[in-house]
This record gives structure tokens, C-alpha cells and sequence, in this order.
């Protein structure tokens, strides 16, 4: 009997929509004035946040997830049954298991799909456009969806005034589909991982290694512990590093790219980015005044601010690029298509 093989194919991925979802109760720097001993103008300064959204009680991952997911596709006309696969990078998961992106597929109603969850943190949106990315180009899939979703008040302490100023909760989707003739869509992905990094941003309980209990929940341990400078000096290395090198084995450099689409962990680690590769502030996208950091959620957030304030054209060369716990780096180059 002969072999009747799929032909390889040499299709490149491209994003065809994006949506997103952010719950409608918003943590102000004033609220949390009221709530640990800081001030608007320290929390201004120090990382450029003037507001969060956050999610009430009962509402998790799955149901930002979906929301995003809904707007991404109703935006692209395409019912759910004809999404292939979901990937859901989260790092606060609805539960240890199912996975969300089983949750996310029931409440969609993506019958016909397949998927999982990806967890790389800040990075984890990065690293799920490059997973998404090579399905496509292996021509196993032509209709995948990658959505960056975390509910980070879920695991916050909201008397640490170290870390409850900076996160917020929210969900970005894309669809990815392959590349017509003259298109190029996703190009180049650059991802590195330095494990020794782990120590500086966890989350140390309700793992294997320290599963609940009531010493757990009284240590605290289920919230995000944060070595505050140990995170902001590698994530301003390693943004820089990672995008310099992604943009020179392309032989391109920051000043050839039409928007810059950074992780939104820190104004003044976006700052320091965009100026280490030479990019016109107005070429680059921030949005963590309104919205915080939101983990898996920040660069699809951002993607979609862009193209909300009309500075995505088909044809401009855009950067994407993200560390995190991990440590996780992450960068994406890309030609917009749409
Ligand atoms: N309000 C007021 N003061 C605060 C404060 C707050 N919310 N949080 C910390 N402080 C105080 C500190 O206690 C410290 O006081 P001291 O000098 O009396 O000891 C002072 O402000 C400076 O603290 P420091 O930690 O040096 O501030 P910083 O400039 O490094 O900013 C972060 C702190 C957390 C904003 C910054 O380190 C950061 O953004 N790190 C990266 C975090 C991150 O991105 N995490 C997600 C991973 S992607």
C-alpha cells in the first residue's frame, strides 16, 4: 500500500483580527490610595499606571478569554464551529485543571476545535503567536485562535503595595489564518528562557511543591512575590537585547518599523526600549495608563489600541516584545496584513 502523504507547504501565518476584553470595574491609583500606603503621583512616576480594570467576583480567565475571543471572530465574520484550534496563555488559569482553553472552547462554542494552555507569563502571548504561528505553516491549520488572558487579582495582595499597583485583568485574542500570495505576515520569532530568574517572580504555592493548606494561605503564598528591581533591570536588558537581535538577523532597525508593541509592564521600561532602538515615541504603542499590566493580556490589548487609534497600516513592519516570570523573553516580528 503506498503512503498518501499531506504535501509540505511553505504558507507563512498572518493575523487577521483582533479583539479584546477588559471587565468594566475600574481600580484607580485614588482607590488605592485608600487601600496601602501609596500615592498617584509615586505610582505615576515609578510605572506610568493610572487605572486598572478588575474583575468581580465569580468572573474568571475563561470568561475574559471568550469575550475576546468573540470579538475577534465576530469582527472577522467567522462563527465559532469554524475556529481549528485554541491557545490560552495564562498564568491564572480558572482551575489547575481543565485547561482554559477547554473552558474557553465549551463557552465559545467551538465545536470543531482543539487546544491547550501555554504558560510563559508575561511571554506567554509571544510564545503562542510562534505555536499558533507554525500550525498554519505546517498546513495542519488554517484557523487558529491565540489569546493572552489573565485574571492577575486573583492571585495579588492587595496590602502589598510592591505589586497591587501594577497588575489588572483582561484578555486579547487573534485569529490567525495563512498568508494570501503577495503576503508576508508573521516573519521572525526570537525566545529565550534564563531559568535562574525564577526566584525573582513567582507565585510559591498551590503547586506540587507546595500544594494548599492552611500554612500556605497564612504565609501568603498564593499571591505574586516580586523581587521589584531584579525584574526591572533584566526586563530592560532583555527587551532590548531580544528586539535588537530579532531586527538585525532581518537586517532591518527600529527606525524601519511602523509601531513598536510592547509588553505593558512598566512605562519606563517601554521608554528605555523604544530608546535603545532608536524609535520615535510616536511609533510606539503604550496603553498601561488605563489598563495596567495584565500579563498575557498587555501586547493584544496594545495591538488593538493601535489599530483603535488608526496607527496599524497593511504593509508596516511591527515589533512585538515581552519578558516575564521565568524569566521569559519573548519577541515577534511581523508585516501587518490587514
Ligand atoms: N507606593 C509608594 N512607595 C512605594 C511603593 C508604592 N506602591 N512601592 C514601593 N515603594 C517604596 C519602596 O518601599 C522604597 O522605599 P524605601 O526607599 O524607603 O525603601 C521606594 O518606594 C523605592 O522602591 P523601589 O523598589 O526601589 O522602586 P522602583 O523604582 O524599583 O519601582 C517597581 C518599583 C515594582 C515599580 C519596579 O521595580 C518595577 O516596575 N519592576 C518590574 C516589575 C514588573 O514589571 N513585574 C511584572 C513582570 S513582567
Amino acid at each position: 500500500m503506498s503512503l498518501q502523504l499531506k504535501p509540505r507547504t511553505t504558507v507563512r501565518a498572518k493575523i487577521t483580527s483582533v479583539g479584546t476584553y477588559v471587565p468594566p470595574r475600574l481600580l484607580t491609583n485614588a482607590d488605592l490610595e485608600k487601600m496601602v500606603d501609596t500615592n498617584d503621583q509615586w505610582i505615576t512616576e515609578r510605572t506610568g499606571i493610572k487605572e486598572r480594570h478588575l474583575v468581580d467576583k465569580g468572573v474568571a480567565t475563561s470568561d475574559l478569554a471568550t469575550e475576546a475571543a468573540r470579538a475577534c471572530l465576530a469582527k472577522r465574520g467567522i462563527q465559532p464551529e469554524e475556529v481549528e484550534v485554541i491557545i490560552v496563555a495564562t498564568v491564572t488559569p480558572d482551575m489547575m485543571f481543565p485547561a482554559t482553553a477547554c473552558l474557553v472552547q465549551n463557552k465559545l462554542g467551538a465545536t470543531g476545535a482543539w487546544g491547550f494552555d501555554l504558560s510563559a507569563a508575561c511571554s506567554g502571548f509571544p510564545y503562542a503567536l510562534q505555536v499558533g504561528a507554525k500550525l498554519i505553516e505546517s498546513g495542519a491549520h488554517k484557523k487558529v485562535l491565540v489569546i493572552g488572558a489573565d485574571v492577575m487579582s486573583s492571585i495579588i495582595d492587595y496590602t502589598d503595595r510592591t505589586t497591587c499597583i501594577i497588575f489588572g485583568d483582561g484578555a486579547g485574542a487573534v485569529l490567525l489564518e495563512p498568508c494570501e500570495d503577495d503576503e508576508v505576515g508573521l516573519i521572525d520569532f526570537w525566545h529565550e528562557v534564563d531559568g535562574s530568574g525564577g526566584v525573582s517572580l513567582n507565585m510559591p504555592a498551590g503547586g506540587s511543591l507546595n500544594p494548599a493548606s492552611h500554612e500556605t494561605v497564612d504565609h501568603k503564598d498564593h499571591f505574586v512575590h516580586q523581587d521589584g528591581q531584579a525584574v526591572y533591570k533584566f526586563a530592560v536588558r532583555k527587551m532590548a537585547e531580544s528586539s535588537e537581535g530579532l531586527l538585525s538577523r532581518n537586517g532591518l532597525t527600529g527606525s524601519e518599523l511602523g509601531a513598536f508593541i510592547p509588553h505593558q509592564a512598566n512605562k519606563r521600561i517601554i521608554l528605555a526600549t523604544a530608546d535603545r532602538l532608536g524609535m520615535p515615541l510616536d511609533r510606539v504603542v503604550i496603553n498601561i495608563d488605563r489598563f495596567g499590566n495584565t500579563t498575557a493580556g498587555t501586547i493584544p490589548l496594545a495591538m488593538n489600541t493601535a489599530l483603535e487609534e488608526g496607527r496599524l497600516k497593511k504593509g508596516d513592519l511591527v515589533l512585538l516584545a515581552a519578558v516575564g516570570a521565568g524569566f521569559t523573553v519573548g519577541a515577534t516580528l511581523l508585516r501587518w496584513e490587514f
